[in-house]
């Protein structure tokens, strides 16, 4: 039983499929910017949505949901990309614009944007 004092981040989010049209929204974002797109522009569209369905998975049970994430660790999915800190500010200014799109409320949106950052030093390998 929880009341609203103890919902999960998941629950404040409204669930999977609030989760699910973030992700779709943040990466449109990533994979159309010319800054940072071309990580990803090689990818059959198989692979998209393979990554798509695993960052889901993994944002939704980040977020105390019931989806199990069954992909690598951030360090090992991103190692060897050479991904740099301001690459990863940009990708943190798409992650504000996304929560704000979908009119995510100030409180969740600050819970979500800290647990994007939080995973920075995992990800990036450069200055
Ligand atoms: C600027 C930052 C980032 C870039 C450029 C980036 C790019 C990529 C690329 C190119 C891959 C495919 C790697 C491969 O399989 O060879 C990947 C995998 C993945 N990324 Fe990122 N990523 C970034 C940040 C993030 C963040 C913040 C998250 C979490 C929300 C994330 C979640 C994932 C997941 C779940 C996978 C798939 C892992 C697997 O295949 O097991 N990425 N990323």
């Amino acid at each position: 039983m929880s009341n609203s004092s103890e919902a999960s981040l998941y629950e404040r989010l409204g669930g999977y499929d609030a989760i699910a049209a973030i992700t779709d929204e943040f990466r449109d974002r990533l994979m159309n910017d010319p800054k940072i797109g071309y990580y990803w522009a090689a990818d059959s569209l198989d692979t998209k949505r393979r990554d798509r369905q695993l960052t889901v998975d993994f944002l939704c049970e980040a977020a105390g949901g019931p989806t199990f994430y069954t992909g690598r660790n951030m360090q090992t999915s991103h190692v060897g990309l050479g991904i740099t800190d301001s690459e990863y500010d940009l990708l943190m200014e798409h992650c504000i614009g996304t929560l704000e799109k979908l009119e995510v409320a100030e409180a969740e949106k600050a819970d979500v944007c800290a647990f994007i950052n939080s995973l920075r030093d995992e990800i990036i390998e450069k200055q």
